[in-house]
């Protein structure tokens, strides 16, 4: 969560995984975070993009990937590079869908320019273990998308099954879940809706939204014997 998940959020949270960010990797992101700030929006504005990411490194205590937007190929492989050297996992954001992110190329811009992403994670993948962020809800062939990506070189994808209604679309996790190691998202807000993203084949669950509400969430979804099943990538 952009503006909240800082290294001192993420090392509250009881989760086997923490994912910092969004972060912003190079000017062109940034600047849109700083236009994003603008009109209300909470966003992590650093004056140096990769300095700002290694301070926040430097102090996380878990497991953990950090999520980031870039304008630019430089950005995605120097972010890959410092998340790789503290040794976490890099998260290309292809999810964000504030209009200033789109217009500078960034987040679900890449939805709709996979051959972009997939160069990114091939790239990038040399670099440090990868996994790609997505969103659900759109007309998109998202299992030949996620084949593509395992293809290229990624290790995880996270999914935000968001249906536009609300809801998660669990048919939609079972789908990709086939395919490669996957993290299913959105409103997974109890140990029922925690079990049922398990149960159509993600490996581990995430939670965003329900964190801010419960800042003992995850200790009390670890009380099922499904979600605190180790894992292994
Ligand atoms: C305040 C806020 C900021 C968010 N920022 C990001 C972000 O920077 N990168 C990202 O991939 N997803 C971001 N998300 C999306 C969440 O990670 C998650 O996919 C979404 O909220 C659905 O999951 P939930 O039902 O558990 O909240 C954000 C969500 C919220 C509520």
């Amino acid at each position: 969560m952009a503006g909240i998940n800082d290294a001192e959020f993420c090392n509250r949270q009881k989760a086997s995984l923490v994912i910092l960010g969004g972060f912003n990797a190079d000017k062109g992101a940034m600047e849109a975070a700083k236009a994003a700030v603008a009109r209300g929006r909470k966003e992590f504005v650093f004056e140096d993009p990769l300095e700002g990411i290694e301070n926040e490194l430097k102090k996380v205590k878990k497991n953990f990937a950090v999520n980031v937007r870039s304008s630019t190929m430089d950005g995605y492989t120097e972010a890959a590079e410092l998340t790789d050297c503290y040794g976490g996992i890099i998260e290309i954001n292809a999810h964000c869908r504030q209009p200033e992110f789109v217009q500078a190329k960034c987040g679900e811009w890449l939805l709709f320019n996979p051959e972009v992403l997939y160069e990114i994670v091939e790239r990038v993948s040399k670099i440090a273990t990868t996994a790609v962020k997505l969103r659900g809800g759109y007309g998109i062939d998202y299992e030949k998308l996620c084949v593509k990506l395992f293809e290229r070189g990624c290790s995880i994808v996270h999914i935000d099954a968001m249906i536009p209604n609300g809801n998660c679309d669990l048919y939609l996790i079972k789908r990709i879940s086939k395919h490669g190691f996957t993290i299913g998202n959105n409103s997974f807000v109890d140990i029922k809706s925690g079990e049922r993203v398990i149960g159509a084949g993600a490996k581990m669950v995430s939670a965003a939204r329900a964190t801010l509400k419960d800042k003992n969430f995850f200790e009390k979804m670890l009380e099922s014997d499904i979600l605190s099943e180790p894992v292994e990538l």
